[in-house]
């Protein structure tokens, strides 16, 4: 079976929520509008809403009949991006857009939600689930923590992110590790100021801090299993003020990502090493600050199958690819897969053109791949909520 029909027929109805959401962009738990207008959607469909977990976060819950439940989740904010693009439902506020695709997963849940409501060839309970603050604020362990899973029971949960890269109406899903773990760091390293023709009167940390810049690339080459996977980027370094004077102090932060925790554990042992031994070397002093954000993004193996199954139903097996390589990149949903048993799928958002490069200023989500996904949700609840009851 390809895209559901009944879905394909509502496809102009869909752009126009997808480019109105796209329009209207918000970030982090500041998402009021368009928290309001997926609620709206939804109780138009007479799906009973839930609002206010994480703020703005929505719970829709569809039951029909007794049987399993099943949570299906998308994120609903955007960046801190000025959009570069000049179509019409380009983004009216300035700074702001959905260069994520954030707005198409919204609509492709909603166009699920319509069909489900409509058609109800299911048996069990459907918990929509849109939560606010993926990008770095971590939403999804918010609505996690404020009860989402003991006040909408689901027995699995499933995510879905859309892909540039992959072909429009192609998914992809694996067991295992989907996204990394993104953690922060941040590293004051501090010496002795002096006026900068006198630098043995200093201990200089910027010198030192250069350094251990260097060292930290070891982790990844040197320290981690050439199987596994690791990665250490410096991203920021501030230090000095003017042209003469050696500072104080200097501060490194950046990122690092790992798929397993004997990895995570090493990299963040490395770096205080690392740190404190290059600056103890310099007579300076070190002061690592190691923050672990969102955890890896890991598929369950039996609801990866399902996803898989219901993906190949909308997709064909020619266009559902099981064994893609993982990102280094991250995704909160990973908090909800630490809750409950589940899956996250990617479908894809079109191929070679720059427009679709997830959070550059040109994105856009492609309309085209709203029909492939909502008939992904549909087909997965139909799956797993069996009309017939039989599991
Ligand atoms: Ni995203």
């Amino acid at each position: 079976m390809p895209v559901i029909n009944r879905i394909a027929a509502f496809q102009a109805e869909m752009v126009a929520w997808r480019r109105h959401l796209h329009a209207h962009p918000e970030t982090a738990f500041e998402e009021h509008a368009t928290s309001d207008f997926v609620a709206a959607r939804l109780k138009e469909l007479g799906i009973e809403v839930h609002r206010g977990l994480a703020k703005t976060g929505v719970v829709g819950t569809l039951v029909n009949g007794d049987g399993p439940s099943i949570g299906l989740r998308s994120d609903m904010d955007a960046l801190d991006i000025p959009e570069a693009n000049s179509f019409e439902h380009k983004s009216v506020t300035p700074g702001k857009m959905h260069a994520c695709g954030h707005d198409g997963h919204m609509t492709m849940l909603l166009g699920a939600a319509r069909y489900l409501a409509e058609t109800r060839r299911f048996r069990g309970t459907v918990r929509f689930i849109f939560q606010p603050a993926e990008e770095n604020e971590a939403g999804g362990a918010v609505m996690v923590r404020e009860g989402l899973f003991e006040r909408f029971p689901v027995d699995a949960v499933y995510g879905m992110h859309n892909w540039p890269g992959l072909p429009v109406g192609t998914f992809a899903v694996r067991p295992g590790p989907m996204m990394a773990t993104a953690d922060v760091f941040e590293i004051a390293v501090t010496g002795r100021g002096a006026h900068a023709a006198m630098p043995h009167l200093s201990i200089d940390p910027i010198t030192t801090a250069a350094e251990i810049v260097g060292a930290l690339q070891t982790i990844a080459a040197r320290n981690t299993d050439p199987l596994e996977a690791a990665v250490v980027s410096v991203t920021q370094f501030h230090a000095g003020d003017t042209d003469n004077v050696i500072p104080n102090v200097a501060v490194l932060r950046g990122t690092s990502r790992t798929f397993r925790p004997q990895v995570q554990d090493m990299v963040e042992e490395r770096i205080n090493r690392i740190a404190k031994g290059i600056a103890t070397a310099h007579g300076a002093t070190a002061d690592l600050r190691y923050e672990r954000r969102y955890p890896a993004t890991v598929n369950h193996d039996r609801e990866a199958g399902i996803a898989a199954a219901a993906a190949l139903q909308v997709a064909g097996e020619a266009k559902v690819v099981r064994d893609m390589a993982p990102s280094m990149g991250a995704e909160d949903f990973a908090f909800m897969l630490k809750a409950r048993p589940g899956a996250y799928a990617w479908v894809g958002n079109g191929t070679s053109e720059q427009s679709r490069n997830l959070h550059n200023p040109s994105y856009d989500f492609n309309d085209e791949a709203l029909v492939h996904g909502a008939s992904y949700w549909a087909q997965l609840v139909e799956q797993c909520l069996p009309a017939d009851g039989a599991r």
